[in-house]
């Protein structure tokens, strides 16, 4: 069988060891992988990875030192082409063209839902593997690339608190997540911040203010506040100007942490993560699978239908709410 492998959607700390796995997997049990550089537009462009001697394919030895390394050596992209009926008609051409019978794609919903659409023009097997820093994925406890974007900004605020306690500040710290609080909630919890606000809650800027006045009458001479992009009252700089008209009792500066989030060496955590679902992703297919994504819930396997992976908003628990509201005291 010939396997063709592609990252979609953002880049996510982790993907690198997942096209490892893909290639390793599928290897060893004697199938081809091919390497479709910049996603869904690769694949209509028809580029495809060279390896080391120059052939169209992702040898055993080409997939070697990846693991380590951010980003993801066969690039993404957004491609306006293949939402169209026409570019999706194309793409099952050129698959059937070079002999590809199943896809691999990492990515988020974005990348499933173009899944989804994919599949009404071809019949070839397609099976996910989780690849967002968003955690955002119904059917994984977690996503790839999550856990290195946690510690990543988890160690912006370690930092920005060094000035915030020096200068006696309160900091305003915008993290990633376009819909979700997940980054959101677990930056503030590993970084002992006192207030998180993520686009699940209703932020409610009134009713900080009387919250971060007590911390002050306790004692508290900084404060951090971790915004998630999403969250409806905007980013950290909305969210500052409003508290500041609010009557915020602190004097408060903004950081936005952006794509520094995306980028660095994965942790062990979402690398062993990777190399689960991008091997469960070669042995799904092999069962003969298709249209689910590749996920591990509970330390289990398991195969989630993709319009069930991105089929509604994924939930943040509520005692990790409530458990960073006890501990910000
Ligand atoms: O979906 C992943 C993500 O990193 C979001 O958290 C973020 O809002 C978005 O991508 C940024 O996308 P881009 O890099 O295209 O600006």
């Amino acid at each position: 069988m010939r396997i063709g492998v592609f990252c979609s959607g953002g880049d996510a700390p982790g993907m690198n060891a997942c096209i490892r796995a893909v290639v390793r997997s599928a290897g060893s049990r004697g199938h081809q992988v091919v390497g479709i550089r910049r996603g869904y537009q690769g694949l209509l462009d028809e580029e495809f990875y060279r390896d080391g001697d120059g052939q169209p394919w992702l040898s055993l030895r080409s997939v070697s030192g990846i693991s380590q390394r951010g980003g993801t050596i066969l690039g993404r992209s957004r491609s306006d082409e293949f939402r169209t009926e026409a570019g999706q008609v194309k793409a099952a051409k050129i698959l059937r063209k070079h002999g590809i019978d199943a896809l691999i794609p990492i990515g988020g919903d974005g990348t499933f839902r173009g899944a989804i659409a994919f599949a009404n023009h071809w019949d070839g097997k397609i099976v996910g593997c989780p690849g967002t820093i968003d955690n955002d994925l119904i059917g994984s406890d977690y996503t790839i690339g999550f856990s290195t974007a946690v510690q990543a900004a988890m160690q912006a605020v370690d930092k920005i608190r060094d000035t915030a306690e020096s200068h006696d500040l309160m900091f305003l710290i915008d993290v990633m997540g376009r819909h979700s609080g997940y980054i959101g909630v677990h930056t503030a919890l590993a970084s002992a911040a006192e207030v998180v606000c993520i686009p699940e809650t209703d932020t409610d800027i009134p009713g900080i203010v009387p919250q971060l006045k007590e911390l002050q009458q306790r004692g508290k001479t900084s404060v951090m506040l971790v915004v998630a992009e999403g969250d409806e009252r905007g980013g950290a700089a909305d969210i500052q100007k409003k508290l500041h008209d609010a009557g915020c009792p602190f004097p408060m500066r903004h950081v936005i942490l952006g794509h520094l989030q995306r980028g660095g060496s994965p942790t062990p955590e979402d690398r062993i993560l990777a190399s689960r679902t991008g091997d469960l992703a070669v042995r799904l297919i092999l069962q003969g699978e298709s249209g689910v994504m590749a996920g591990i819930v509970g330390e289990v396997d398991r195969a989630t239908p993709f319009s069930d992976a991105v089929a509604k908003h994924r939930e943040i628990p509520r005692s990790l709410l409530e458990l960073l509201d006890t501990l910000s005291r």
